[in-house]
């Protein structure tokens, strides 16, 4: 894992994404999401420390990424100087999500359990941001394919937050295999080249009670640590002995 402390004095970007069906973050609002109230709590304690960043939102719950259209995979594969104007309209929106992942060093996901995989809307995401010859490109070699990322042109980092309802989904975890949500995702940003990923979950809303406040409890203080870290404002003569 690449540890690069990012420079206090270096402006950075963050990328805060959520996807929760639930507006409103838990023990907070009524109803609330609580992987909505984990990147929230990433990204307020980032922008504190580090308020001349810039900082873009989009919450993929409220304006869902379209599912990829029929014609999407064409356009994709066509050189750009050759699509026609309904190859570069099919792309409009994956442009747009490109060049926002581009432009972020850090990315915060407000990532759910939904049926042992991610929401539909930020797998749609993904689909959109994973785009040949703009974040990944493929070469041939004696007949082999191999795949190079393309963002791994700098240091970035993901912080993938999640709340599931069950427990034993986490690495090690009894049901670690049916995991297809944080993992998922994970291996998609790898794809395309991000270095530093780190997962903090919490486990057990179904279960609720005394249970479940420890595991928020807890995963609040692990996303506190993260961003003191990662937004350089802890010593780095500190950071070299965090966990
Ligand atoms: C449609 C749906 C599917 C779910 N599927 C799972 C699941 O497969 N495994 C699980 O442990 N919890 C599952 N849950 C519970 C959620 O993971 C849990 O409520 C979590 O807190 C949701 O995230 P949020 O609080 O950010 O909305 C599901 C909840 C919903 C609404």
């Amino acid at each position: 894992m690449r540890t690069t402390m990012h420079h206090p004095g270096t402006p950075l970007h963050l990328l805060h994404l959520d996807s929760s069906a639930r507006p409103g973050r838990g023990g907070i609002e009524p109803h609330g999401s609580w992987s909505r109230r984990l990147s929230h709590a990433f990204a307020s304690r980032w922008r504190a420390a580090r308020p001349h960043d810039r900082y873009t939102y989009r919450d993929l719950a409220l304006q869902p990424p379209q599912p990829m259209p029929g014609n999407w995979v064409q356009a994709a594969f066509t050189p750009p100087a050759q699509r026609s104007v309904q190859l570069q309209a099919a792309l409009t929106e994956s442009d747009q999500l490109v060049a926002e992942l581009r432009a972020a060093d850090v990315l915060v996901v407000g990532l759910p359990m939904y049926n042992y995989g991610m929401p539909a809307a930020l797998k749609a995401w993904a689909d959109l941001v994973v785009r040949i010859g703009e974040t990944f490109a493929i070469t041939r070699t004696d007949g082999v394919t191999s795949y190079q990322p393309l963002l791994s042109d700098r240091p970035r980092r993901a912080l993938l937050v999640t709340s599931r309802g069950a427990m034993g989904f986490g690495a090690g975890g009894d049901y670690a295999a049916l995991n297809h949500a944080d993992t998922a995702l994970r291996a998609v940003l790898e794809f395309i080249g991000f270095t530093d990923i780190e997962t903090v979950a919490a486990e057990g809303e179904e279960t609720g009670g005394a249970v479940f406040e420890a595991a928020v409890a807890k995963a609040l203080e692990q996303v506190e640590r993260l961003a003191v870290r990662w937004s350089g404002a802890e010593q780095p003569a500190i950071a070299m002995h965090a966990a």
